[in-house]
């Protein structure tokens, strides 16, 4: 059995209430169930994590190498800002895909740039809620 686990950064603990137009009307409590569904149907355990704080996601990468074998994460806005978050990952080297709700390739100049694409096994941008679920088959099939 390995653990799966799913970091959400800032203000996605508002999501369902936040500008639904572009980031739906689910909350974070159902995308993380219909997650943990999926990945305990396949055996595996699932943890989900959500902070606002840079500090304590850099600490949650950090603390993952002691127990995950793989994350699935949306930076929120660290996505563009956060070397700290980038350099934890390439730190403790375990597989992570890229998650956003909406397509950040077609929005803001400022919401082009990840700091976390080059180096993901993958992102998945712009599909919603659905976004997360498709992120949890992968990991599942790369573990
Ligand atoms: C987001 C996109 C980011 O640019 C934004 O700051 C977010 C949400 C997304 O899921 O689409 O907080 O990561």
């Amino acid at each position: 059995m390995s653990k799966i686990r799913v970091i959400h950064g800032p203000n996605l603990n508002l999501l369902g209430v936040r500008e639904p137009n572009l980031y739906g009307s689910e909350n974070l409590e159902t995308i993380n169930q219909a997650m943990r569904e999926v990945i305990e149907a396949a055996g595996h355990e699932f943890d989900a994590y959500q902070s606002n704080a840079e500090h304590d996601l850099v600490g949650k990468v950090q603390s993952s190498r002691l127990d995950t074998s793989f994350i699935i994460i949306n930076p929120g806005a660290f996505t563009h800002t956060s070397i700290a978050l980038r350099d934890a990952f390439l730190g403790v080297g375990i597989p992570f895909i890229e998650v956003h709700l909406s397509n950040i390739d077609n929005r803001e100049d400022f919401r082009q740039r990840s700091f976390f694409s080059d180096i993901a096994v993958g992102s998945i941008i712009g599909l919603g809620s659905q976004g997360y679920l498709l992120a949890a088959q992968a990991a599942l099939s790369r573990l």
